[in-house]
Protein backbone atom coordinates (compact mmCIF):
# COMPACT_ATOMS: atom_id res chain seq x y z
CA UNK A 1 0.00 0.00 0.00
CA UNK A 2 1.36 3.37 -1.02
CA UNK A 3 0.61 5.95 1.93
CA UNK A 4 1.04 9.82 1.55
CA UNK A 5 1.41 11.54 4.25
CA UNK A 6 0.48 15.52 4.50
CA UNK A 7 1.73 16.72 7.77
CA UNK A 8 0.67 20.43 8.00
CA UNK A 9 1.74 21.48 11.68
CA UNK A 10 4.37 24.11 12.62
CA UNK A 11 5.83 22.11 15.49
CA UNK A 12 7.90 19.16 14.03
CA UNK A 13 7.83 17.55 17.85
CA UNK A 14 4.64 18.96 18.52
CA UNK A 15 1.28 16.76 19.49
CA UNK A 16 0.66 15.98 16.03
CA UNK A 17 3.81 14.59 14.75
CA UNK A 18 4.01 12.38 18.48
CA UNK A 19 0.87 10.84 16.78
CA UNK A 20 1.91 10.33 13.67
CA UNK A 21 4.83 9.06 15.03
CA UNK A 22 3.08 6.23 17.01
CA UNK A 23 1.10 5.13 13.82
CA UNK A 24 4.04 5.15 11.45
CA UNK A 25 5.70 2.51 14.25
CA UNK A 26 2.73 0.11 13.81
CA UNK A 27 3.42 -0.06 10.05
CA UNK A 28 4.94 -3.43 8.39
CA UNK A 29 6.98 -3.21 5.04
CA UNK A 30 3.51 -3.60 3.24
CA UNK A 31 3.59 0.00 3.68
CA UNK A 32 5.74 2.08 1.57
CA UNK A 33 5.43 6.00 2.76
CA UNK A 34 5.81 9.51 1.37
CA UNK A 35 5.65 12.07 3.77
CA UNK A 36 5.45 16.07 2.97
CA UNK A 37 5.49 18.50 6.17
CA UNK A 38 4.15 20.74 4.15
CA UNK A 39 5.24 24.12 6.73
CA UNK A 40 8.70 23.62 5.30
CA UNK A 41 7.61 23.67 1.78
CA UNK A 42 6.94 26.63 -1.13
CA UNK A 43 3.29 26.32 -1.20
CA UNK A 44 1.35 29.73 -2.94
CA UNK A 45 -2.87 29.57 -2.62
CA UNK A 46 -5.00 29.12 -5.34
CA UNK A 47 -5.91 32.51 -7.02
CA UNK A 48 -8.52 31.15 -8.87
CA UNK A 49 -7.59 32.08 -12.38
CA UNK A 50 -8.57 28.75 -14.05
CA UNK A 51 -5.76 28.23 -16.15
CA UNK A 52 -5.66 24.40 -14.56
CA UNK A 53 -8.76 23.69 -16.50
CA UNK A 54 -7.62 24.17 -19.84
CA UNK A 55 -5.38 21.20 -19.70
CA UNK A 56 -8.23 17.93 -18.72
CA UNK A 57 -5.34 15.23 -18.21
CA UNK A 58 -2.80 16.57 -16.23
CA UNK A 59 -2.06 18.98 -13.10
CA UNK A 60 -1.40 22.49 -14.69
CA UNK A 61 -0.72 25.36 -12.81
CA UNK A 62 0.34 28.89 -13.18
CA UNK A 63 2.12 28.60 -9.70
CA UNK A 64 5.77 27.26 -10.11
CA UNK A 65 6.32 25.83 -6.64
CA UNK A 66 6.38 22.46 -4.70
CA UNK A 67 2.77 21.75 -5.60
CA UNK A 68 3.67 19.31 -8.41
CA UNK A 69 5.64 16.88 -5.97
CA UNK A 70 2.09 16.39 -4.12
CA UNK A 71 0.47 15.91 -7.40
CA UNK A 72 2.61 13.24 -8.45
CA UNK A 73 2.83 11.46 -5.14
CA UNK A 74 -1.02 11.64 -4.54
CA UNK A 75 -1.63 10.35 -7.53
CA UNK A 76 0.83 7.66 -7.20
CA UNK A 77 -0.98 6.68 -3.68
CA UNK A 78 -3.50 4.29 -2.94
CA UNK A 79 -4.02 5.88 0.67
CA UNK A 80 -3.85 9.89 1.63
CA UNK A 81 -2.88 11.32 5.19
CA UNK A 82 -3.92 14.68 6.35
CA UNK A 83 -2.13 14.81 9.34
CA UNK A 84 -3.03 18.27 10.65
CA UNK A 85 -3.60 20.51 14.07
CA UNK A 86 -7.37 22.27 14.39
CA UNK A 87 -6.63 26.25 14.09
CA UNK A 88 -9.57 28.14 13.83
CA UNK A 89 -11.98 25.09 13.68
CA UNK A 90 -10.35 23.81 10.80
CA UNK A 91 -7.33 22.32 9.15
CA UNK A 92 -4.02 24.78 9.54
CA UNK A 93 -2.77 27.45 6.30
CA UNK A 94 -0.79 25.11 4.75
CA UNK A 95 -3.25 22.47 4.20
CA UNK A 96 -5.74 24.58 3.39
CA UNK A 97 -3.55 25.53 0.47
CA UNK A 98 -2.82 22.13 -0.35
CA UNK A 99 -6.44 21.46 -0.60
CA UNK A 100 -7.52 23.81 -2.77
CA UNK A 101 -4.75 23.23 -4.94
CA UNK A 102 -5.65 19.55 -5.11
CA UNK A 103 -9.57 20.16 -5.71
CA UNK A 104 -8.93 22.56 -8.93
CA UNK A 105 -6.10 20.85 -10.15
CA UNK A 106 -7.37 17.11 -9.83
CA UNK A 107 -10.91 17.69 -10.93
CA UNK A 108 -11.78 19.21 -14.29
CA UNK A 109 -14.89 19.95 -13.16
CA UNK A 110 -14.81 23.89 -13.74
CA UNK A 111 -14.03 24.85 -17.46
CA UNK A 112 -15.96 24.81 -20.73
CA UNK A 113 -17.19 21.28 -20.70
CA UNK A 114 -17.19 19.19 -17.66
CA UNK A 115 -14.17 16.67 -16.96
CA UNK A 116 -13.02 14.26 -15.29
CA UNK A 117 -11.79 13.76 -11.39
CA UNK A 118 -7.87 12.89 -12.18
CA UNK A 119 -7.52 11.32 -8.65
CA UNK A 120 -10.94 9.43 -8.47
CA UNK A 121 -10.79 6.25 -6.29
CA UNK A 122 -8.00 7.50 -3.70
CA UNK A 123 -8.61 7.04 -0.55
CA UNK A 124 -8.27 9.76 2.07
CA UNK A 125 -8.12 9.69 5.81
CA UNK A 126 -8.15 12.28 8.74
CA UNK A 127 -5.68 12.39 11.42
CA UNK A 128 -5.69 15.72 14.09
CA UNK A 129 -5.10 16.81 17.16
CA UNK A 130 -6.77 19.74 19.02
CA UNK A 131 -7.23 21.41 22.51
CA UNK A 132 -11.30 21.63 22.84
CA UNK A 133 -13.73 18.29 22.92
CA UNK A 134 -13.47 16.80 20.06
CA UNK A 135 -17.13 17.02 18.81
CA UNK A 136 -16.25 21.15 19.16
CA UNK A 137 -13.06 20.67 17.54
CA UNK A 138 -12.43 18.49 14.67
CA UNK A 139 -16.18 18.33 13.65
CA UNK A 140 -16.18 21.02 11.28
CA UNK A 141 -12.77 19.36 9.29
CA UNK A 142 -14.30 16.10 9.34
CA UNK A 143 -17.53 17.16 7.83
CA UNK A 144 -15.91 19.01 4.97
CA UNK A 145 -13.32 16.28 4.43
CA UNK A 146 -15.95 13.83 3.88
CA UNK A 147 -17.72 16.80 1.63
CA UNK A 148 -14.22 16.98 -0.07
CA UNK A 149 -13.76 13.40 -0.27
CA UNK A 150 -17.63 12.75 -2.42
CA UNK A 151 -16.70 16.41 -4.31
CA UNK A 152 -13.09 14.68 -5.38
CA UNK A 153 -14.87 11.28 -6.04
CA UNK A 154 -12.08 9.81 -3.21
CA UNK A 155 -13.23 7.42 -0.41
CA UNK A 156 -13.00 8.83 2.91
CA UNK A 157 -11.52 6.30 5.19
CA UNK A 158 -12.32 8.19 8.90
CA UNK A 159 -11.24 10.37 10.99
CA UNK A 160 -9.27 10.10 14.15
CA UNK A 161 -8.30 12.87 16.40
CA UNK A 162 -6.75 13.31 19.92
CA UNK A 163 -6.81 16.98 22.10
CA UNK A 164 -4.24 17.99 24.70
CA UNK A 165 -6.21 18.23 27.53
CA UNK A 166 -3.20 20.63 29.24
CA UNK A 167 -0.14 22.06 29.02
CA UNK A 168 1.32 20.63 32.38
CA UNK A 169 0.60 16.83 31.53
CA UNK A 170 2.27 15.35 28.58
CA UNK A 171 0.20 14.88 25.44
CA UNK A 172 1.18 11.72 24.90
CA UNK A 173 0.55 8.48 27.47
CA UNK A 174 -0.75 4.62 26.86
CA UNK A 175 -3.96 5.62 26.40
CA UNK A 176 -3.70 7.28 23.65
CA UNK A 177 -0.76 5.31 22.14
CA UNK A 178 -3.14 2.79 22.10
CA UNK A 179 -5.88 4.26 20.15
CA UNK A 180 -3.29 5.68 17.60
CA UNK A 181 -2.46 2.32 17.26
CA UNK A 182 -5.68 1.03 16.48
CA UNK A 183 -5.84 3.77 13.80
CA UNK A 184 -2.89 2.28 12.35
CA UNK A 185 -4.25 -0.60 11.73
CA UNK A 186 -7.21 0.57 10.62
CA UNK A 187 -5.06 2.46 7.62
CA UNK A 188 -3.50 -0.51 7.28
CA UNK A 189 -6.11 -2.15 6.24
CA UNK A 190 -8.08 0.50 4.61
CA UNK A 191 -9.65 -1.32 1.58
CA UNK A 192 -11.28 -3.59 4.20
CA UNK A 193 -12.82 -0.70 5.69
CA UNK A 194 -14.12 0.99 2.72
CA UNK A 195 -17.91 0.56 2.36
C1 LIG B 1 -3.53 29.52 16.13
C2 LIG B 1 -4.13 28.34 16.84
C3 LIG B 1 -5.47 28.08 16.69
C4 LIG B 1 -6.06 27.00 17.35
N1 LIG B 1 -7.39 26.77 17.18
C5 LIG B 1 -7.97 25.70 17.79
C6 LIG B 1 -9.35 25.42 17.58
O1 LIG B 1 -10.07 26.09 16.86
N2 LIG B 1 -9.87 24.34 18.22
C7 LIG B 1 -9.13 23.54 19.03
O2 LIG B 1 -9.66 22.57 19.56
N3 LIG B 1 -7.80 23.78 19.23
C8 LIG B 1 -7.21 24.84 18.63
N4 LIG B 1 -5.86 25.07 18.80
C9 LIG B 1 -5.04 24.12 19.62
C10 LIG B 1 -4.27 23.13 18.74
O3 LIG B 1 -5.10 22.53 17.79
C11 LIG B 1 -3.64 22.00 19.57
O4 LIG B 1 -2.80 22.53 20.57
C12 LIG B 1 -2.88 21.01 18.69
O5 LIG B 1 -2.71 19.79 19.38
C13 LIG B 1 -1.52 21.52 18.27
O6 LIG B 1 -0.91 20.56 17.45
P1 LIG B 1 0.67 20.51 17.16
O7 LIG B 1 1.35 20.37 18.49
O8 LIG B 1 0.86 19.36 16.28
O9 LIG B 1 1.03 21.79 16.46
C14 LIG B 1 -5.26 26.15 18.17
C15 LIG B 1 -3.88 26.43 18.30
C16 LIG B 1 -3.32 27.50 17.65
C17 LIG B 1 -1.83 27.76 17.81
Amino acid sequence: MKLLILFASPRPRGNTAQLLEKITEVFDESVEITRFDLYGMDLKSCIACRRCQKVTDSFHCVHDDDMQEIFDAALESDLILFATPIYSFYCTPPMKIVMDRLVYGMCKYYGETMGPSLWAGKTIALLSTFGYPEEKASDLLVEGLRRYAKHNKLNFLGAYGERQRSYKEPFMNAEVEKRARAFAEKLMAYDDNLN
